[in-house]
């Protein structure tokens, strides 16, 4: 993903021949009812944070939008914690029940906590330096760095969620074990 616009685009952030913002700074929306596809739900959580990275690497870069940046912190402030409750209260647990042993879900799953643990410490710092970007203070190498480091780790976690355990999950979980883990989900987002 490119950081900077091609010669006849507004820069990124700026206002387009339509009035509309660059959709490289939205974090797309989950399409209502896609809850009842638990998996897939997950999955689309996934995309919207590979969507978070972009505007990441963006800021990075040194772009700035005001309305992005401030959405990025909500996104990590609420929906971010969220899914890991929901991987770690909800689908892992799942998972350890139905999974075979061949499937050495356990370990990855270990793997994927402790991740988990690294982020939840990670992204508060994250948070403070989005902050400081809206507040006006420009982004310094370190920071930067922070950003795009924050950003890789992102980027490995979902390599390992996509591409190994929901996967495994469309396999083992089947209709009532899914039924119950929208259960779960809704049940999350009743509070
Ligand atoms: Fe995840
Ligand atoms: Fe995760």
């Amino acid at each position: 993903m490119a950081a900077t616009s091609g010669s006849n685009d507004p820069p990124i952030g700026e206002s387009d021949t339509t009035g509309e913002k660059s959709s490289a700074w939205r974090i797309q929306p989950i399409p209502p009812g896609l809850i009842n596809k638990p998996i897939d739900y997950i999955f689309a959580e996934h995309n919207r944070q590979r969507d978070s990275t972009i505007i990441l690497l963006m800021i990075a870069a040194g772009e700035f939008d005001k309305e992005g940046v401030t959405k990025l912190i909500e996104f990590f402030e609420v929906d971010f914690a969220l899914h890991i409750g929901d991987e770690e209260v909800a689908l892992f647990p799942l998972l350890r029940q139905h999974c075979l042993p061949e499937d050495k879900i356990d370990r990855i799953l270990l793997r994927l906590q402790d991740e988990h643990r690294k982020d939840e410490a990670n992204v508060e710092d994250i948070i403070d330096a989005l902050k400081r970007c809206l507040a006006g203070e420009p982004i310094t190498s370190s920071t930067s760095l922070q950003l795009r480091l924050f950003a890789d780790h992102i980027h490995s976690h979902l390599a390992l969620e996509n591409g190994v355990v929901l996967p495994i999950a469309r396999v083992r979980l089947r209709g009532e074990e899914l039924k119950v883990l929208t259960d779960m989900l809704k049940q999350r987002r009743s509070n």
